[in-house]
């Protein structure tokens, strides 16, 4: 008998029901005789936020790095980077006697006004997922656990607590699940925190389906669900959900609850036994790293400044970046001299240190002179007299550096944005600065799009450096003189204006559901599909240096779906400086019975080269990345025919093009049923030989009945090709042998032996 069992055989009852509801804020329950250790959580994402006393909720907490949050980190599509931050969260989480780090968050941006979109990384699923993936690795190869949040459909924080996010199967496989799956498959979480909101009207902490047949059953996973704070309306139907660990504790009503239950035989035994199996297993592993010492701030700084570097993305350059022999430089704006880093809610970090913008750009600019003026405030007010000293400023100066962040508290947990705007005041600003100054650099910190048409058109430069973390301020000096060649792209879309973007009809939702509308196609999807300009697409990004690709190859011009595709293409650095470029690979599916969006990221590298140099780039494309999910079948499909392999630098930047051909190897079972059409009948090759000895006498029928279809404008194929079989046998009534049900039925039943 293992260790588990055996101890799961000692507890008694009470002390079952109690491992399954938290200690305290932070903290599981120990049984202390039995040698079952308290195991500590925490936030997460992109900081270790452990609260100096454990017991509190948000108190103080101790000082962590506070890395570039989501929104930056993935704008690296460097997933060895993102593993290394991962290590070093690790790092901290030991130092600081954490056990699990309540992170990473793989929720999709629905729309860019959901409050936490900076606490999560794409629009897209595959990137997503890959970049969860890694930083889950990054801290587990360690001995610390991650949290991977919030499971699912948790897109928007408007009524998080009790909106019923509202999708069809389809969109939910597609769009909602991959990122989670793919980071439970690859990465193994130790736990997943369930999300607060219902998913089509079922609680996700209540929600057996979710919890329990996809991810425990079909996906493997092997961790414990955790609640997200506060998210279980009933104990008893959370475990049988599959939901393990409620936090916070302490809750001693949960606890009888849970006796009761299992007293009254409301609920079997056995269901609380597996979910305090889950939760000992990982006690248990965590257990094994030894907690306490140190960790190396100022390297963590350094790898902090690395990776903001690495995903801030340069949107706009005339020529003027990177900063050449400026000798008059004006610093414009208050983020300029305090940064704006992070975002609101429980990912708040304390950092370690703090760098200031201004002064990390004066370690940089050698002779310059630098003047400042604070442009505006923290708050959103108009003051023409700071925007008239900026001014000032920037007519004198040979560059304005001009940074810019959103009113403090804008961007947080627990509520959205109302708008993708700056502050009049500061459009105001962007535009007198740069009506006196050609050379004007924005530098944005924020962590979700912001719309740009009403200012963006007299810059020379935009910079994003989203919530960059606590050494972003050296970063943008880096970017800015070109210590650093920005290398980021983005993650999102940035789109125009905001009723653009695809879920506007749809958001917030209204009497307590919000209807995911746009289906499938969000981000990229929806504005390839419908092509609605943006102001920066989907996976965009401009470098100090530019880069050519040639020579695509693929393994085989016809490929079976199981042996998936190797795809290459010589990148080389066709500019002056080193650089990375991301190299980005969507499929275009020619035809398919359900519509799919114009094309879908399936794969990317991130290559560094150096000036003149060529580095051959190799993806490997799966089945998934060619299948689809039919809600009819139930399963991931895939269907003859061809695909376009498009390779690019942006979703919009397609460099190269190949057409290959797949075959499935799929033996789908039939879908036809008494509803379906004539057309669908017809694409069913089983059914050929079924319909044959009728074909005749339904065509000779239905001429005689559409004789005079002329005269009404119809085309009766048109017409007959959409009509259900079934209504189309009532038409031959007498003719028939038996009645039109039973023939029906006689065909499905052949169809499907
Ligand atoms: C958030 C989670 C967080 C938890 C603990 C909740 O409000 O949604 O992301 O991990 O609090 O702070």
């Amino acid at each position: 008998m293992t260790k588990i069992t055996d101890l799961i055989k000692k507890m008694s009852l009470e002390e079952k029901a109690a491992l399954c509801t938290g200690a305290g804020p932070w903290t599981t329950t120990p049984v202390e005789h039995l040698g079952i250790p308290e195991m500590t959580v925490t936030d997460g994402p992109h900081g270790v936020r452990r609260a100096e006393n454990i017991t509190t909720f948000v108190e103080k907490s101790l000082p962590a790095t506070c890395f570039p949050t989501a929104a930056c980190m993935a704008s690296t599509w460097d997933v060895d980077l993102i593993q290394k931050l991962g290590e070093a969260l690790a790092y901290e989480c030991i130092a600081l006697k954490v056990d699990v780090i309540l992170g990473p968050g793989a929720n999709m941006k629905r729309t860019p006004l959901c409050g936490r979109n900076f606490e999560y990384y794409s629009e897209d699923p595959y990137l997503a997922g890959e970049i969860a993936a890694s930083f889950i690795n990054g801290v587990q190869s360690k001995g610390v656990g991650t949290s991977l949040k919030h499971f699912a459909a948790n897109n928007q924080e408007c009524q998080r607590s009790t909106i019923s996010s509202e999708f069809d199967e389809r969109t939910f496989r597609e769009i909602y699940l991959p990122a989670f799956e793919a980071a439970v498959k690859k990465a193994k979480p130790w736990t997943v925190m369930c999300s607060y909101n219902k998913l089509n009207g079922i609680y996700a902490a209540e929600n057996h389906r979710l919890l329990t047949e996809i991810l425990k059953e079909e996906w493997g996973y092997q961790g414990f669900v955790v609640s997200d704070w506060g998210a279980v309306h009933d104990r008893v139907e959370a475990l049988k959900a599959g939901l393990d660990l409620e936090m916070p504790g302490p809750r001693e009503r949960r606890v009888e609850e849970v006796i009761d239950a299992v007293r009254s035989g409301k609920m079997d035994e056995t269901v609380l036994n597996e979910a305090v199996r889950r939760i000992l297993e990982i006690v248990f592993k965590a257990a094994e790293t030894k907690k306490g010492g140190s960790f190396d701030i100022a390297r963590h700084h350094a790898l902090a400044r690395q990776v903001a570097g690495e995903g801030m993305v340069l949107l706009k350059n005339n020529g003027i970046l990177p900063l050449q022999k400026q000798k008059h430089i004006a610093v414009i704006g208050h983020s300029a001299k305090e940064a704006y880093y992070q975002g609101g809610g429980s990912s708040h970090i304390n950092p370690t240190q703090l760098d200031n913008p201004y002064e990390e750009l004066q370690k940089l600019v050698g002779e310059a002179e630098l003047s400042y003026a604070e442009g505006y405030t923290k708050e959103d007010s108009f003051d023409q007299a700071l925007i008239d000293e900026a001014v000032t400023h920037a007519r004198s100066a040979e560059v304005a550096l001009l940074y810019i962040c959103l009113p403090a508290t804008k961007e947080s947990e627990g509520y959205d944005r109302p708008d993708l705007d700056l502050t009049s005041h500061q459009v105001a600003l962007i535009n007198a600065i740069s009506a006196v100054q050609p050379n004007t650099v924005v530098i944005l910190n924020n962590g979700a799009p912001l719309v740009m048409s009403e200012w963006i058109e007299g810059t020379a430069a935009v910079l994003e450096a989203w919530m960059m973390g606590q050494a972003g301020g050296g970063a943008i000096a880096d970017v800015l003189y070109g210590k650093v060649n920005p290398s980021g792209k983005l993650a999102e879309t940035f789109p125009i204006k905001l009723i653009d973007t695809p879920a506007y009809i749809n958001y917030p939702g209204e009497n307590g559901a919000v209807r995911y509308g746009e289906g499938i196609f969000i981000g990229y999807r929806y504005y390839d599909a419908k092509q609605v300009p943006t102001q920066f697409p989907f996976g965009y990004g401009l470098s100090y240096t530019t880069f050519s690709y040639k020579n695509p190859k693929v393994s085989a011009e016809s490929f079976r779906d199981v042996d998936g595709l190797t795809i290459s293409v010589d990148v080389t650095n066709s500019g002056k400086v080193a650089g990375k470029e991301v190299v980005q690979v969507y499929v275009h599916d020619h035809k398919s019975k359900l519509v799919r969006p114009p094309k879908e990221l399936k794969g990317f590298a991130k290559v560094e080269l150096q000036p003149g140099e060529t580095k051959n780039v190799t993806l490997k494309l799966d089945f998934r990345a060619f299948a689809y999910y039919h809600p009819s079948y139930k399963q991931w499909i895939t269907e003859n025919g061809e695909f376009d392999i498009l390779i690019g630098a942006s979703s919009a930047d397609i460099r190269c093009a190949q057409t290959v051909t797949l075959q499935s190897t799929l033996e789908l079972p039939s879908i036809l049923n008494r509803d379906s059409t004539l057309r669908e009948w017809l694409e069913d090759p089983r059914s050929m030989s079924v319909l044959a000895p009728l074909a005749q006498q339904l065509n000779d029928q239905m001429r005689a009945n559409f004789s005079g279809s002329d005269d009404i404008g119809m085309d009766p194929m048109g017409f007959l090709l959409d009509t259900p079989l079934m209504n189309l046998l009532h038409f031959l009534g007498s003719a028939l042998p038996t009645s039109p049900e039973e023939m029906v039925d006689g065909f499905l039943a052949r169809v499907y032996v």
